[in-house]
């Protein structure tokens, strides 16, 4: 990363390139499409802020997954100011006493802007969640190789599950269900971000799930409500391969880490033409958490914290589920030269909870 004092604060990206970053970032994947990012920017620096609002009570009650998805949209707004010709000076959680003022980012025009960050920003506007069962990955090695270059530092790595595991993840998948079948509280939040229209700016739409035969054909995959899809077709069973992200530690550090890397493997998954699809339900409960730490198999894996797992792939083109949308940038971004911290969660806020009773 670049450092600060690199930084010349006079010569600053302008609003539009400014708007533009903010709009790619606000692309990033986040649980349940909650989006729970702000921007702020403040002179030289832009401020990522989360939106305790937006976390889910039930999936995420300590704010792992939503601090999970700020490190994604972190890691695309460096993206994206990279393609524009800027370098991002990243402070993670710059003041102790905010816990939701996930990072503070300095720019700094850039000498050279990287060859492939054109491609990089494509890749963020093309990705989307790929929930069907998928086919095997093409050239997966060489994926998992450039993985590896990309994330191999700090307190985040990857693994593929082995054949040989697969069962027991399945079998933790399983559970998790099992355990949560009679949660209404969890069942109820899920039902609310899931029963959304395709024009809505959030939550995924009813039109992005599946049938129960595109469902059991999967391995792992939370299990959203589902849907009747006229002329779904019978559904080989998936064939893609699985992730596990874990980290050496799990405070809210290793989560927007965590984060980032996500980004970096799923837009290099997208680059590669590959398909890809989060799952963490099975991460969320301790039972079925424990037990994807001995699935993974690698004794080198001991002791750390799964924290989501990807499914990679590649897609089969049978059924074309829609994007699901965002909200638009002015929900998102904010000039505030005063940094008047205290007011910066005036975000519209979901109503699910009081219309629920939850
Ligand atoms: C931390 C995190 C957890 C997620 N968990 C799941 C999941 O369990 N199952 C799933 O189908 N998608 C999951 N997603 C994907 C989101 O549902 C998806 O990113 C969001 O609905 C936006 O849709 P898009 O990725 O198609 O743009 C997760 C994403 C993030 C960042």
């Amino acid at each position: 990363m670049t450092e600060a004092s690199e930084i010349d604060a006079l010569d600053l990206p302008t609003h539009e390139v400014i708007i533009e970053a903010v709009r790619v970032a606000g692309l990033a994947p986040s649980l349940h499409n909650s989006q729970p990012w702000r921007w702020v920017r403040s002179n030289a620096a832009l401020h990522l802020f989360g939106v305790p609002q937006r976390r889910l009570a039930c999936a995420d009650p300590t704010g792992r997954e939503y601090r999970i998805s700020l490190g994604v949209a972190l890691d695309h707004l460096r993206m994206a100011l990279d393609a524009a010709g800027w370098s991002a000076a990243i402070t993670v959680l710059p003041d102790p006493s905010q816990p939701d003022h996930i990072a503070r980012v300095q720019m700094a025009r850039r000498q050279v802007v990287s060859p492939s960050a054109d491609r990089r920003v494509r890749a963020i506007t093309e990705r989307f969640s790929h929930r069907l069962p998928m086919d095997a990955p093409v050239d997966f090695d060489e994926f998992t190789a450039a993985l590896s270059e990309l994330t191999d530092t700090g307190p985040v790595a990857f693994s593929q599950v082995q054949v040989s595991h697969l069962a027991a993840v399945a079998e933790a998948s399983r559970l998790n269900d099992l355990e949560r079948s009679s949660d209404w509280r969890y069942h109820s939040e899920l039902s609310w971000w899931t029963g959304t229209t395709v024009s809505s700016v959030e939550g995924v739409p009813a039109t992005s799930l599946l049938t129960d035969n595109e469902y059991d054909a999967l391995l792992v995959g939370r299990s959203f409500p589902r849907v009747i899809r006229a002329g779904a077709p019978a559904t080989e069973d998936d064939a893609a391969q699985i992730l596990v992200l874990d980290t050496t530690g799990d405070e809210p550090a290793d989560h927007i880490a965590c984060g980032v890397a996500l980004s970096a493997i799923l837009v290099e998954a997208q680059m590669r033409g590959l398909a890809t699809c989060v799952v963490s339900d099975v991460t969320e409960l301790p039972a079925s958490r424990a037990m994807l730490c001995a699935a993974g198999g690698d004794p080198h894996r001991v002791g750390r914290f799964p924290q989501v797992l990807v499914r990679v792939g590649t897609a089969r083109g049978e059924v074309v589920l829609p994007r699901s949308n965002r909200r638009p940038v002015d929900d998102i971004y904010d000039e505030d030269l005063d940094m008047q911290l205290g007011q910066l969660f005036a975000a519209p806020v979901p109503l699910w909870p009081l219309l629920r009773g939850v």
